[in-house]
């Protein structure tokens, strides 16, 4: 944020020192709580930029109460639908991939990445090419283009700002300074819906059933992520890209509660770890107000409440995502964006009724040992990696289609 020009603050000197925003993916989950928060504070943010892929009556929405200067719409065939919709606002309006990544690229102090998959790959890498503050959300990207995202991080000066929570609460106790100190990551996770399951549960389990998260409220994609375990299988990788720390250090560990929401720990015994209710306005506020703290309404953490905290190791035969993960890294170069593609392919099948909850985990296994796996040097290369992968799992998703 500018500093202010007079002692005696005027309307338009206030004005001008707002930090001006970003939101893209500002229909989903992540984007609408991050609304939440800036139209708590006016004074504080300026919005310059909404995106949504399809969702032209909510974006329409938040830019009748957020006056942007720009809204964009990812799917081209929306546009005319969008600028009738925002006809009465003297904003500009856009449409198609192409002009996601103009929103990225708009003078900005702050850009919310939370477009969900590798859509979101290139306008998290224009925004992250600006040197500005980068909230991601889009944890999609870090995963497919890890290395590629971080080099442009330290060539560009990006302030990478990681809005899961639990990358988020690593990043608030992570003393980078003396990182040879850390012994290891240690990532919670809910455990997700099917927990207690067995695996003849998880066999004959619904999209409806999966997604309905026992602690969180989230986007369909990560909701289904988060009961097949390969949201955490996800999130070791960006942790080992955004904390450049070897994933055989980061652990998983499973706690129903989502109390603790990571922890950190460093060669003398200290565990240090971040808490609170598991509301993502607390990561999204701490990514936005970057580097003060903000008022947010989440509830506050009443741990006598709570009386009890759990914590369990995770199963891996129950949940063979977590290695399948692991895997990826090993490999490394396209292998964890052969992953993540196979991942969305799969779980979209799945959201469709054509195939069955533990035939994600098949598709995924399928397509990341088909390969091939690459030396990611480039963009062309990763999205060369990605386009098979994404063909290679569709057709293993045929191959298990349910018969209607
Ligand atoms: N939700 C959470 O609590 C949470 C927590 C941690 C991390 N994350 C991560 O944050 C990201 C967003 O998650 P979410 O739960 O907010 O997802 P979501 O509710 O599904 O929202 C996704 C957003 O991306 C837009 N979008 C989808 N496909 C697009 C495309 N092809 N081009 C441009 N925009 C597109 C959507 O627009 P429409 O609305 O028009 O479809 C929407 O604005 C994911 O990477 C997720 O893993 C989410």
């Amino acid at each position: 944020m500018g500093s202010c020009c007079a002692k005696d603050q005027t309307a338009s000197c206030a004005a001008s020192t707002r930090r001006r925003v970003a939101i893209l993916g500002s229909t989903g989950s992540v984007g609408t709580q991050t609304l939440d928060l800036i139209s708590r504070a006016p004074d504080k943010y300026q919005v310059v930029a909404l995106t949504a892929h399809t969702n032209v009556q909510r974006l329409s929405e938040q830019a009748h109460a957020l006056k942007p200067e720009l809204v964009v719409i990812a799917d081209e065939t929306k546009y005319q639908e969008l600028k009738e919709a925002v006809a009465d606002l003297n904003i500009e309006v856009a449409a198609g991939a192409a002009a996601v990544v103009e929103a990225a690229e708009r003078d900005s102090d702050w850009v919310m990445a939370a477009i969900v998959g590798a859509a979101g790959l290139p306008s998290t890498l224009a925004a992250a090419k600006r040197g500005t503050k980068v909230a991601f959300a889009n944890k999609e990207t870090l995963v497919c283009a890890g290395p590629l995202m971080m080099d442009l991080v330290a060539k560009y000066g990006c302030e990478l700002l990681p809005v899961d929570s639990e990358h988020n609460a690593i990043y608030q106790v992570f003393d980078a300074k003396r990182r040879e100190s850390i012994r290891r990551l240690i990532i919670t996770a809910s455990g997700g819906p099917f927990r207690t399951k067995t695996r003849e549960e998880m066999a004959v389990m619904t999209p409806e059933q999966a997604g309905k998260h026992p602690v969180w409220t989230m986007g369909a994609k990560i909701s289904i992520d988060s009961a097949t375990l390969m949201n955490k299988a996800l999130e070791v990788i960006e942790a080992a890209f955004l904390f450049q720390m070897p994933s055989e250090k980061i652990d998983v560990l499973v706690h129903p509660q989502s109390v603790v929401h990571s922890m950190v720990e460093y060669e003398d015994g200290s565990v240090l770890a971040q808490l609170g209710s598991p509301d993502m306005r607390i990561p999204i506020g701490y990514c936005l107000a970057w580097p003060d703290r903000m008022e947010t309404p989440a509830p506050r953490l009443d741990l006598a409440k709570h009386g009890q905290l759990t914590f369990e190791e995770p199963d891996p035969v129950k949940f063979p995502t977590l290695s399948l993960g692991r895997e990826a890294m090993k490999l490394g170069g396209t292998a964890p964006a052969i992953l993540s593609a196979a991942n969305e392919i799969a779980v979209q099948a799945f959201l469709d009724n054509k195939i069955g909850f533990l035939d994600i985990e098949k598709v995924i296994e399928e397509t990341l040992s088909h390969g091939p796996v690459s030396i990611l040097t480039d963009l062309d290369v990763l999205l060369e990696a990605d386009t098979a992968a994404r063909r290679y799992a569709a057709e293993q998703v045929e191959k298990r289609a349910k018969k209607a």
